[in-house]
């Protein structure tokens, strides 16, 4: 018996870690890697600065405001299975990962050491 208490302590502790908002993480060289795609696949209808195209923002307070709520992982979806609207899909997973770090840095997102990864998307918002 004198065993379940500091288990149970323990399992307290990490359904609080969950509940916790966690900040996205990446790194730079994959937001340096998605600006490439993102130049060359996204900015004719997105804007050079995401947000000054004839598509919706992808950056900016009124974007960050919309996409706070959903998790990255609803973000990922639409943007890898309806983007590029010319050519859908064709974006390869890491592409699209890139892509979406390339996003969270230009919302003011800092980059580090860890790298974001598709398994942590359904724990991160556009929400700091
Ligand atoms: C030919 C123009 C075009 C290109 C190229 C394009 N988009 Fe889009 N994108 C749109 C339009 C138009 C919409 C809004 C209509 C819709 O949701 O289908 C949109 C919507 C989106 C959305 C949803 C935004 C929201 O808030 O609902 C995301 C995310 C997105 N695009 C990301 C990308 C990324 C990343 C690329 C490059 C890989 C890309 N788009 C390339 C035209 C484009």
């Amino acid at each position: 018996m004198k065993r379940t208490l500091p288990a149970l302590a323990l399992l307290g502790s990490s359904v609080a870690l969950a509940a916790l908002a966690t900040t996205p993480v990446f790194t730079k060289a994959q937001a340096d890697a998605g600006a490439k795609v993102y130049k060359a696949q996204c900015a004719a209808c997105h804007g050079t600065k995401l947000n000054n195209g004839g598509a919706p923002k992808l950056a900016g307070p009124d974007f960050m405001k919309k996409w706070s709520a959903p998790t990255l992982d609803d973000f990922y979806f639409i943007m890898h299975t309806t983007m590029p609207q010319t050519k859908p899909g064709s974006l390869t997973e890491k592409e699209a990962l890139n892509v979406l770090a390339y996003i969270l840095q230009q919302n003011s997102f800092k980059p580090g050491t860890k790298a974001l990864t598709l398994k942590a998307l359904k724990g991160y918002h556009f929400k700091k």
